[in-house]
């Protein structure tokens, strides 16, 4: 029986490279790209994932040249005006996580109209990361927590016990579970600053195909591959199919 993730994560990286390979403009991958996000969100849903979530856009990011900033900020404003009918008839809850300040006011407003309308959907979680960076998270609720000291002092009563499920409130990711699986495209392997914490645990899958070009069979294949592995949590092997 093949086993199914409840949270796949996805650094979609290689847009730009395959536009280059076309002779394009490094736009031409990022739009592309969003034919791969609709492939993936769909395919999600018909395996019953219940998180998909993906990392749109990265602190280190913003020190691109600003042409290709401002047409990727354009891209998602059009991709989720686009796509939010389609996500409100798949039951799709939509949200966005990351270091939100830092976007156009109209990127927010689009943001929080589609977050809020699709609220109460129970179907696939569909997260994405944009401005987001593992250590800007780590250091908000670091900070979250100082505060938390802070006013407890001045209660003369204790702060909260810091405990490893305490601090998964404090982080912006509060409330979704870890991730099970986490896929790379483009042949690169490394973390690039997304989530430390939360992927302790998480088994990595690397592809070199880029993401313009990643459908729903490269996704297949990627199932494929964690549905064979055996996640141990630091105990052996015995012990997780119950022989000892
Ligand atoms: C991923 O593709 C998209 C973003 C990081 C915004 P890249 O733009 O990093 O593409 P490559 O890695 O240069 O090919
Ligand atoms: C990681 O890709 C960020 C996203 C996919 C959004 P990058 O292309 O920015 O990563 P590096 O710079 O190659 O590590
Ligand atoms: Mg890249």
């Amino acid at each position: 029986m093949s086993k199914i993730p409840r949270h796949v994560t996805i650094i979609m990286d290689g847009n730009g490279r395959w536009a280059r390979k076309k002779g394009l403009d490094r736009l031409y991958g990022h739009k592309e790209g969003v034919e791969s996000v609709r492939a993936v969100t769909e395919f999600a849903a018909e395996q019953g994932i219940g998180f998909l979530s993906l990392f749109a856009f990265s602190e280190e990011n913003w020190n691109r040249p600003n042409y290709e900033i401002m047409g990727l900020m354009e891209l998602m404003i059009d991709a989720i005006a686009a796509e939010t009918p389609t996500l409100m008839k798949n039951n799709v809850r939509f949200r966005v996580v990351g270091n939100l300040s830092k976007l156009s006011d109209t990127l927010k407003a689009k943001i929080g109209q589609t977050e809020k309308l699709s609220e109460q959907n129970n179907g696939l979680n569909l997260i994405v990361f944009l401005s987001y960076s593992g250590k800007w998270d780590l250091l908000q609720a670091t900070g979250k927590y100082a505060h938390e000291v802070l006013k407890a002092k001045e209660n003369n009563t204790s702060a909260p016990e810091l405990t490893p499920d305490y601090f998964d409130t404090l982080l912006s990711t509060s409330g979704i579970p870890d991730p099970d699986l986490l896929i790379r495209t483009s042949g690169e392997q490394r973390i690039s600053n997304y989530l430390l914490w939360q992927t302790a645990y998480t088994e990595f899958y690397f592809t070199d195909v880029l993401w313009p070009d990643f459908r729903k069979n490269d996704f297949q294949k990627a199932l494929d591959h964690f549905s064979e592995r055996e996640r141990r949590f630091g105990k052996t092997g015995d012990q997780i199919n119950n022989l000892n």
